[in-house]
């Protein structure tokens, strides 16, 4: 382990340059960040601004951290998920002088001291991927808060908790919700989660998709993305859901719906992607199938009770990368992929990066909005903050142009008839 007090701990610095060859790569796929880099370097609107950030330490998470600090900030930075650190990225990104603690595998009790470290610069700005640096903050550095101005969330899961904090008034600084933006939840959840799902599920595996029973617990913008990319693949899709508009959309977009008693004993693979606890347990296990295929891509790993399948199995052994196969005492195996993790970044790569130039684009203007706020000195109130209209509009602009794509204008009359509320058949 390379560790520099105050500055960072990662796997190996010595893995620096294969890290900048992936962000330089990642770098080429995110024109949208490369332009707003540009744009902001001239005018440094986060100059004197000290940003943590706790959000899976990737390839795109790189061109993100640069592109922060290109426009002025400080950065400090942990990984969101204890099986998600690319340790090249992190040798990378501390050999360019970030301050970053981040590396693969670490435990629970690690994850934390790597967000501790990351407030030691005593930031003014937050930057979270399911909120563990926030509650941090709230929780166990309270005092931090006078003078952190706002923060910012990336997930479904994150936005959802502090929704409710805000509720309850619990909330010391207002939030904006990364993830709300029609840019973000409607391309990376549903695009990005369906493709980095099946790459992890196939990176981890390497089994034929075509012909299997692929059951896919909760069909919010996630499970549907990766029903729809598992259907491609020519899997018989099997959806389960609580919420009946989401399951009545599942059926209509042609996938089977049932209770997941009954899809337990069908499934060759599940998948589970609906942000709560407990979604497939004991009696679950118990009727699957000789060789089925467990794995969650929701943000915590709470959906597939694990010790519920420790309790039933007589053994385990790693059978290969990322994938541990359980055998029942009734002797049939089930295999669980990346430990109950988010297998996208756990057993790939997570999203593409040309999806998450979307997603990080909506980071970096948020962090910018909140620091124009600062600067306005009108502060906002301790809630959860949209994104603005405008700001999607341009960034799926700016997104298009970066792929040549033209688009029609309104006429004048044609916005004049669209408002005109006298006219009719
Ligand atoms: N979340 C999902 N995919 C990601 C990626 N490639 N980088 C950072 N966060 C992600």
């Amino acid at each position: 382990m390379d560790h520099k007090e105050g500055m960072y701990k990662v796997r190996d610095l010595a893995l620096a340059e294969e890290g900048r060859r992936l962000i330089d790569w990642a770098e080429s796929r995110m024109p949208v960040m490369m332009a707003l880099r540009a744009k902001y370097a001239e005018t440094q609107p986060l100059k004197g601004y000290r940003i943590a950030g706790c959000l899976h330490v990737t390839k795109e998470t790189a061109v993100l951290v640069r592109t922060l600090a290109a426009a002025g900030a400080e950065v400090s930075w942990s990984g969101c998920n204890p099986l998600s650190t690319h340790d090249a990225v992190a040798a990378a990104l501390a050999d360019e002088g970030i301050n970053i603690y981040a590396w693969h595998g670490l435990s629970v009790e690690d994850f934390y001291w790597c967000i501790d470290q990351t407030l030691l610069i005593n930031p003014n700005l937050t930057l979270d991927d399911g909120a563990d640096l926030i509650f941090t903050v709230h929780n166990k550095y309270p005092e931090l808060v006078q003078t952190i101005i706002g923060g910012t969330e990336e997930t479904t899961t994150g936005v959802h908790r502090l929704r409710a904090m805000a509720d309850d008034g619990a909330l010391n600084y207002p939030v904006i919700a990364v993830n709300d933006a029609e840019t973000k939840w409607d391309f990376d959840n549903v695009y990005g989660t369906g493709q980095s799902t099946l790459d992890g599920i196939i990176r981890a595996t390497s089994v034929m998709l075509a012909g299997k029973n692929f059951v896919v617990a909760g069909y919010g913008h996630c499970g549907k993305g990766v029903a729809l990319r598992a259907k491609g693949m020519g899997a018989n899709v099997i959806v389960t859901e609580v919420k009946p508009t989401a399951a009545l959309k599942a059926t209509l977009e042609g996938m089977r719906v049932m209770e997941m008693d009954e899809a337990a004993k069908h499934g060759d693979v599940f998948v589970t992607a609906t942000g709560i606890k407990d979604v497939i347990v004991k009696r679950h296990f118990e009727s699957m199938k000789d060789g089925a295929i467990v794995c969650n891509t929701g943000h915590y790993d709470c959906e597939i009770n694990i010790a519920d399948l420790e309790a039933i199995a007589s053994g385990k052994r790693e059978i290969r990368n990322s994938n541990e196969e359980y055998v029942t005492s009734d002797g049939r195996r089930i295999y669980l992929l990346a430990q109950g993790r988010l297998v996208n970044l756990a057993a790939a790569e997570g999203h593409p990066s040309e999806v998450m130039d979307m997603s990080f684009a909506n980071q970096f203007m948020s962090q910018i909005r909140l620091a124009e706020m600062h600067k306005s000195g009108e502060p906002w109130e301790n809630k959860v903050y949209d994104i603005p209209a405008e700001q999607d509009q341009e960034i799926a602009r700016l997104k298009l142009d970066t792929m040549s794509i033209g688009i029609d204008e309104l006429t004048p009359e044609q916005i004049e008839y669209m408002d005109n509320y006298a006219a009719g058949t």
